[in-house]
C-alpha cells in the first residue's frame, strides 16, 4: 500500500471480525514499528497483547476506564487488546533522572504517539483496523496487567480485522495548519 494511501485512509475503527489476527502477523507488525523515532533512540515504547477473555472482559468493564462507556463497544467488540507501554523516566530525562528540556516528560508521551501512529499504519495496510483509547486508568491497568515496576501505560488500542468502514472526519486545511516565516 502506498504511503499516502495509508495516511489518508486508516480510520479510528471501533467494529471489527470476530477472528483474532494471528501472533505472526502481530510480530511483523511489531518489528517494523520498532523503527519509529524516539527520543536519543530509547526505544522507551512496548507492547503487550491482550487475548484472555477474562483480562478482555475486565478491561471493557467500563472500570480501567473511569466510565467513559462509549468506548466499552470497541473493547468488547475487538478480539484482541493491544498495550502500548513505556518505561518511565527515560525518554526526555538524563541520566541523572533530571529533565532534559523544560518540557519534562512530554517527550516519552510524544513517543508513545509515534509508536502508536506507526503501529496503526502498519495494521492498517493489512486491513486490521485499530482505535487509539486515551480514557484508562493507567495504575490500574498497570496492575492488572502485571506491568513491571516503571513501566505504565501510554495507549489502550483494541484491534481486529476491519468490519466496518468509517468516514474521515472533517480534517483542517492546509492553509489552517501550515504558516511559512
Ligand atoms: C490520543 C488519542 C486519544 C484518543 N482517544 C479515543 C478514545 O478514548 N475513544 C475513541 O473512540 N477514540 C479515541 N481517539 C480516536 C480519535 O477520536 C480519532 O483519531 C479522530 O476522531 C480522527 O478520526 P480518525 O482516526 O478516523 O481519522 C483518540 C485518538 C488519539 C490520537
Amino acid at each position: 500500500m502506498e504511503l499516502m494511501t495509508a495516511v489518508k485512509e486508516r480510520r479510528s475503527v471501533r467494529k471489527y471480525e470476530e477472528r483474532p489476527v494471528p501472533h505472526e502477523v502481530i510480530e511483523e507488525i511489531i518489528e517494523a514499528a520498532r523503527y519509529a523515532p524516539s527520543w536519543k533512540n530509547t526505544q522507551v515504547p512496548g507492547y503487550v497483547l491482550v487475548e484472555s477473555p477474562e483480562l478482555k472482559e475486565k478491561i471493557s468493564s467500563g472500570e480501567y476506564s473511569f466510565g467513559f462507556t462509549y468506548n466499552r463497544k470497541a473493547l468488547i467488540n475487538a478480539p484482541q487488546i493491544m498495550i502500548l507501554t513505556y518505561k518511565k523516566g527515560i525518554s526526555g530525562f538524563e541520566k541523572d533522572g533530571s529533565f532534559s528540556t523544560p518540557k519534562g516528560a512530554f517527550w516519552e508521551a510524544f513517543d508513545c504517539g509515534s509508536a502508536a501512529q506507526t503501529f496503526c499504519l502498519l495494521a492498517h495496510e493489512r486491513g486490521i483496523g485499530t482505535v487509539i483509547q486515551g480514557y484508562f486508568d493507567d495504575a490500574k491497568l498497570a496492575e492488572l496487567l502485571e506491568l513491571p515496576e516503571g513501566v505504565s501505560v501510554g495507549a489502550v488500542i483494541p484491534m481486529g480485522y476491519i468490519g466496518e468502514e468509517n468516514k474521515a472526519p472533517r480534517r483542517k486545511d492546509v492553509s489552517e495548519l501550515l504558516n511559512y516565516k
